[in-house]
């Protein structure tokens, strides 16, 4: 085997790990990048309070206040690396259409000239005076059928330590490849090389920066961010943008989406998937308490950010969360809006770009009524309440976050990690729209709730670097995890339905929902949160047939009666406000699906067209 010669540096490969096309890559890439050391992880804990110990010493991480927040830890990014960036992001795919017109697209053999293989290629000496770890990951429960493994070469140990809370991470992970098991390979660097002599800073990236994926090869490779699903790559790299290739190659699909079991007061059991787009509601969706007045409702959490889903046997649709923790938004979390994601964050928590009180524990817009009297913001600079009023500044970043293990959810599903996955009975799809969209619409049929997803709309977040909202067309919520042509997905749902219908399975149902409607005053009109479960309660008795609605042009919406309205003062002219269909603006609107499918044309499938022209027949009627 040709395997390159390594000056300077050993790959330090552990005992027993024999798979010799891992420790061949491994050590191409500590060429490439000239690591000046290479440290297999093992995911164990002493190995985590290691990494955690030099993340301090460092100045990367401060160790919250134990008394306070136990086995804690706050990092503070650089004001330039705070969150995704899909202007940076590539699919390169062989062909440019397979890309499609929604991802930015350059030539693989172009893309590796700039990475890799060119004199001035950016991985070329990336990692110079910094280790290299090797981080095997598992996304699905270990050794299970429907897991796959990635492996990461990081040069942070912040990745590393995140990786481990993440996915399911370490040396167990090397056990199941063995000496040929398949794998993912990732390669990730901040892109900050360090000259001998060279003090680092706490939070070292490049201010370029490039997340790329080759859906052919199967390789990601990010370059130049420390920041998230920038550089955690089991996540939106791996288990979106690679995953939705797999899938649709392999009959599956990989989603944007939480996963919830809902189980009624009488003891009868339901799932649901739910796709929003990023910082839209996934994480408190799926740790829904129900509200007083609800008595006997409970929500249990088995993902809150994406799912595989494959069909079964059976002919019904399974679904996995491949994750084993929560990357979720800080800001707006507190007791009342979702008390078990506090309880999660009790302890054993890395919190990202979230403020310091005096006494060495978080802060975040939303978390209290009132904020401390004094903090330092997520910049490390000093902030009081009379500073924020005067210069709007925030204490934490609006995309601050924290990464907890699962277990530490006390909603936990007890089959959140069972390999078989749960049974879909509905899929949601909801965006942020303070105008048009209706609080819920349940789709006629598989076909208008494909389109209903396809062109749903919603308000830009803090989740991504650049304008924030702005309404944009954001397809299933994949428009930024899409791996493939946006046009040859829609069609892979569209199959997926008519493969289950032939089976004669009875397809999940589609609704579609809007939490985030204003009144004139600017502010939200429906109350959200707990109080979702309303909403979530009448889809359970649709897929039941225990109730009604009444059917618009797009759709069944309820009516005022049909909800459970026990423990709430809603109004029926409150209701209305968060129902109404305004034929003008929903002409706009259907303007903007037409726009989208401009964009989309090449393979969009017919049907899209049709269910539109079917939509405005009913409207002008
Ligand atoms: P990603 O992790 O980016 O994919 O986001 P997510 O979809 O999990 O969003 P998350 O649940 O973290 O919510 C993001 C923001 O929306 C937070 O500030 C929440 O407080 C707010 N939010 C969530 N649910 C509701 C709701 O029902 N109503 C209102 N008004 N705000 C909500
Ligand atoms: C999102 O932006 O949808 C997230 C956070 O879930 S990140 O992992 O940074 O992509
Ligand atoms: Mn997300």
């Amino acid at each position: 085997m040709n395997r390159p010669v390594m000056e300077g540096v050993r790959l330090n490969v552990p005992a027993g790990v024999t798979h010799a096309k891992l420790i061949e890559w491994v050590a191409e890439m500590a060429a490439l990048t000239e690591a000046s050391e290479v440290y297999w992880c093992d995911g164990s804990t002493a190995e985590y309070d290691r990494l955690c110990a030099q993340l301090v010493a460092a100045g990367t991480f401060k160790k919250l206040n134990p008394a306070l927040r136990p086995n804690s830890y706050l990092a503070c990014s650089s004001p330039s690396d705070v969150a995704r960036v899909e202007d940076r992001t590539f699919i390169c795919s062989a062909k440019k259409e397979d890309a499609g017109p929604t991802n930015n697209w350059m030539a693989p053999a172009e893309m590796r000239e700039l990475l890799q293989t060119g004199s001035s290629a950016l991985f070329r000496g990336a990692m110079k005076g910094r280790t290299m770890y090797v981080v095997p990951f598992s996304m699905g429960p270990l050794g299970s059928p429907i897991a796959h493994i990635g492996v990461e070469l990081s040069d942070s140990p912040y990745v590393a330590v995140n990786m481990k809370i993440m996915t399911r991470m370490g040396r167990a992970v090397l056990d199941v490849l063995g000496t040929n098991g398949h794998f993912v390979p990732c390669v990730h660097t901040v892109g900050a090389p360090l000259q001998a002599g060279q003090k680092d800073v706490a939070w070292p990236c490049n201010t370029t920066k490039y997340i790329v994926h080759y859906p052919e090869t199967q390789e990601i490779w990010s370059y130049g961010s420390g920041y998230g699903g920038n550089a955690l790559l089991g996540k939106k790299c791996f288990a979106l943008r690679i995953a939705s290739n797999m899938g649709r190659a392999q009959g599956w699909l990989a989603e944007h989406m939480l996963i919830l079991g809902v189980t009624s007061p009488e003891g009868k059991k339901h799932h649901v998937a739910a796709a929003f787009p990023s910082a839209c509601g996934k994480t408190n969706f799926a740790m829904l308490i129900p509200p007083e007045g609800m008595n006997g409702w409970k929500v249990t959490t088995i993902g809150d950010d994406i799912a595989w889903i494959k069909p079964n046997a059976d002919g019904r649709l399974y679904a996995i969360n491949p994750e084993a923790g929560y990357f979720g938004v800080a800001p707006g979390t507190n007791d009342k809006t979702n008390f078990n994601c506090m309880a999660s964050l009790k302890r054993d928590v890395i919190f990202t770009n979230v403020a310091l009180t005096d006494d060495g524990d978080v802060w975040w817009e939303g978390m209290t009524d009132e904020a401390p009297a004094h903090l330092l913001d997520w910049q490390g600079k000093d902030w009081t309440p009379a500073i924020a009023k005067e210069t709007g500044a925030k204490a934490a970043h609006p995309n601050a976050r924290f990464t907890v293990a699962a277990t530490n959810n006390p909603a936990l599903d007890p089959a959140w990690d069972d390999p078989k996955g749960v049974a879909i009975d509905a899929f949601i799809f909801g965006g942020r729209r303070s105008t048009t969209v209706p609080l819920v619409t349940e789709a006629r049929d598989w076909l208008e709730g494909v389109y209903m997803a396809a062109t749903m709309g919603s308000e830009t977040t803090a989740a991504a670097a650049g304008a924030q909202g702005v309404v944009r067309r954001d397809p299933f919520a994949m428009l930024p995890f899409i791996g493939y042509n946006m046009s040859d997905y829609f069609q892979h749902w569209l199959d997926m339905g008519q493969k289950l219908q032939a089976s004669g399975a009875k397809l999940p149902k589609i609704f579609c929902v809007n939490w985030f409607r204003k009144g004139a005053d600017g502010k939200f009109v429906w109350p959200g949160y707990g109080e979702n479960m309303r909403v979530l309660q009448w889809m359970i008795e649709r897929i039941e047939g225990a109730t009604t609605g009444v059917e618009h042009a797009f759709g069944t919406t309820p009516s005022y009666g049909d909800l459970n309205w026990n423990g709430l003062d809603f109004t029926a002219a409150q209701f209305d406000q968060v129902t109404s269909i305004d034929p003008a603006a929903w002409k706009t609107e259907l303007g903007l699906h037409e726009a989208l499918f401009e964009q989309l044309a090449y393979h969009l499938p017919m049907e899209m067209s049709a269910t539109k022209a079917d939509i405005e027949a009913r409207l002008a009627a």
